[in-house]
């Protein structure tokens, strides 16, 4: 029995867009943002406050914070590694900070330059705010199901870190394959490890389709009864600190299968059929959905 509706958070404004070597503009990421709330998204990933010379891409965040027209009753998360990053999203009105971690210790020292307990302690004072200030908290877990510096990631460490955002009082954790590597029965696996830990309609996953993978494995996630799913509009992305690392699953692709699978999402796929085209056009290049493409092609 799948669920019957999923939660999709749009990443692609910033997972998808902090990768790209040319400078995007925030009039082109607001522009961006605001199509995806057209189409109907109740979550969307618009901006990291972390330090610009580690993500240049991200610098212009609080700009494209305060040029989106916000939709009423849409979530407009910010990623916050620190208390500096906080105090940034609190002023940019963001609606969600994500705190992220890993499960692995050596891409957190390559992606936040210091080692998963230094982490927690770091993330402890940024969770503290976000609750005297009633934002949503959520937690992000890069390299669950497998690691581009240490290979296997134990199923333990997975649980641990969870557990460890579960206290820091995470209303949402993100389990995420930032190198796409994981395929279906090991994708069940790591979810299921985290199922253990924290509440499942509260856990999602965050799939990259390096290997072509993603679909299945949030197809074998559904099977568990996952319903959050991060996707990012024409497969944008990448992460700076993952070499190889494609994009996020594209939204088109995962919206086309939930629907044939007649799970709601509440969003219009051919409103995000077009904003994928807009921010490809932008981009100068064909864009990574293969269901956006053929529709584009009708
Ligand atoms: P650090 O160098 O250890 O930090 O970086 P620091 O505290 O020593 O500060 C160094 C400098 O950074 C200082 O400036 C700070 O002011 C500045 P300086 O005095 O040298 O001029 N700084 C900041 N500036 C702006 N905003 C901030 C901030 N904090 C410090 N919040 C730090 C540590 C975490 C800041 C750094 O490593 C960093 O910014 N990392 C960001 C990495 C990142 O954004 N990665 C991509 C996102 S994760 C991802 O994509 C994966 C995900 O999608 C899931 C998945 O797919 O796996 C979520
Ligand atoms: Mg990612």
């Amino acid at each position: 029995n799948l669920p019957t509706q999923v939660k999709i958070v749009e990443v692609g404004p910033r997972d998808g867009l902090q990768n790209e070597k040319e400078d995007v503009p925030a009039e082109v990421k607001i522009a961006l943002v605001d199509r995806l709330s057209a189409a109907g998204f109740a979550n969307i990933e618009a901006a990291a406050f972390v330090s610009p010379k580690w993500v240049p891409q991200m610098a212009t965040s609080r700009q494209v914070m305060d040029g989106i027209a916000r939709k009423p009753g849409v979530i407009y998360s910010a990623l916050t590694p620190n208390l500096q990053g906080f105090e940034a999203a609190l002023a940019a009105r963001a609606d969600e900070v994500v705190i992220f971690g890993s499960a692995s210790e050596a891409f957190s020292q390559r992606n936040i330059n210091c080692s998963i307990a230094e982490s927690i302690a770091r993330f402890e004072p940024v969770a503290r705010a976000a609750k005297e200030h009633g934002i949503r908290l959520r937690g992000s877990i890069s390299t669950a199901f497998g690691c581009p510096y240490q290979g296997e990631v134990p199923l333990a460490a997975v649980s641990d870190v969870v557990a460890r955002m579960r206290d820091l009082g995470c209303d949402e954790i993100d389990i995420a394959d930032t190198i796409g590597v994981a395929t279906p029965r090991h994708a069940q696996a790591v979810m299921a490890a985290a199922i253990a830990a924290f509440p499942i309609e509260r856990l999602s996953g965050h799939f990259h389709d390096t290997y072509g993978q993603a679909l299945a494995n949030i197809y074998a996630s559904l099977e568990l009864g996952i319903a959050i799913f991060h996707s990012s509009v024409a497969g944008l992305g990448g992460c700076p600190y993952a070499k190889g690392a494609t994009g996020n699953v594209a939204t088109e692709d995962v919206l086309y299968m939930l629907n044939g699978l007649g799970i709601d999402t509440g969003i219009d796929l051919d409103q995000v059929v077009d904003a994928g085209a807009y921010i490809s056009q932008f981009l100068g290049r064909k864009g990574a959905s293969r269901a956006g493409n053929a529709l584009l092609a009708k």
